[in-house]
C-alpha cells in the first residue's frame, strides 16, 4: 500500500465532517487536515481571491508528499477545480452542493440552497432545474461556525434576515451547499419546519 498521506483541504473547519467519513470509509489510509481558519470564510470573496488562497493551500499540502487532495470546500472547488486538476500531478477530489438530487424530488414546493455566491455562479449552467431553485448565500454564518458556535437555536437571527420574506412557501428540499452546514444541520431543519411549509428534506 502506498502509505503516503491524503491531503483534505477547506476554508477553515467545515471539511472536519468530510474527513470524518473518509476516515471511516477508508481505515488504512493516512490523512492530514488543512484548514484555512485565518482567512475563512472564503465566500465573501472573489473568485480570484479564492482560487489564489486554495492554490496556495493545495501547494502547502503537496509539499507535505501528499498523494491525492480533497477540496473539501463547495467555494473552493468552484473557483479552483479546473486549474488544480490542470496543475497537480495527483488526483483531485472535490464537493459541490447536491442539488442534483434535490432537484429530482417530486412535487411544486422551492429547492432552497444555501450554498455561497461563487458556488451558485459556478453550477448556475447546470442547474437542472432553474425556476424551482432559490439560492442564498448567507454571510455570517461560517464565521459564526469557526467560533465554534453550533447550537440549534444560534443562528435564527442570520437565518430571519435573508429567509424572513420567503417564510410560509413550500420548501420541498433544502441542499446544505457548504460543508461547515453539516455541524449545523439541525439547526436548519429546526428552522425550516418552523417556518416554511413542505417536507423540508436536507441534501
Ligand atoms: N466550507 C466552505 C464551503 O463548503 C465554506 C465557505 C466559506 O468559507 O465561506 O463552501
Amino acid at each position: 500500500m502506498d502509505a503516503r498521506p491524503i491531503g483534505i483541504f477547506d476554508s477553515g473547519m467545515g471539511g472536519v465532517s468530510l474527513l470524518r467519513d473518509a476516515m471511516m470509509l477508508l481505515p488504512t489510509e493516512n490523512f492530514i487536515y488543512y484548514g484555512d481558519n485565518l482567512n475563512a470564510p472564503y465566500g465573501d470573496r472573489t473568485e480570484e481571491e479564492i482560487l489564489a488562497l486554495t492554490e496556495n493551500s493545495a501547494d502547502f499540502l503537496l509539499q507535505l508528499g501528499v498523494k491525492a487532495l480533497v477540496i473539501a470546500c463547495n467555494t473552493a472547488t468552484s473557483a479552483s477545480i479546473n486549474v488544480l486538476r490542470k496543475r497537480l500531478d495527483v488526483p483531485v477530489i472535490s464537493v459541490e452542493p447536491a442539488i442534483k438530487p434535490a432537484c429530482e424530488i417530486p412535487g411544486d414546493g422551492k429547492i432552497f440552497m444555501l450554498a455561497t455566491a461563487a458556488s451558485y455562479r459556478a453550477l448556475q449552467e447546470r442547474m437542472p432545474d432553474p425556476q424551482r431553485v432559490l439560492n442564498f448565500g448567507i454571510s455570517g454564518i461560517v464565521a459564526r461556525i469557526e467560533s465554534g458556535i453550533v447550537a440549534d437555536d444560534a443562528f435564527d437571527d442570520i437565518f430571519d434576515a435573508y429567509l424572513a420574506p420567503y417564510h410560509g412557501m413550500k420548501a420541498d428540499g433544502i441542499v446544505l451547499g457548504c460543508t461547515h452546514y453539516i455541524f449545523i444541520a439541525r439547526a436548519v431543519e429546526r428552522y425550516f419546519k418552523k417556518h416554511f411549509c413542505g417536507e423540508c428534506r436536507l441534501f
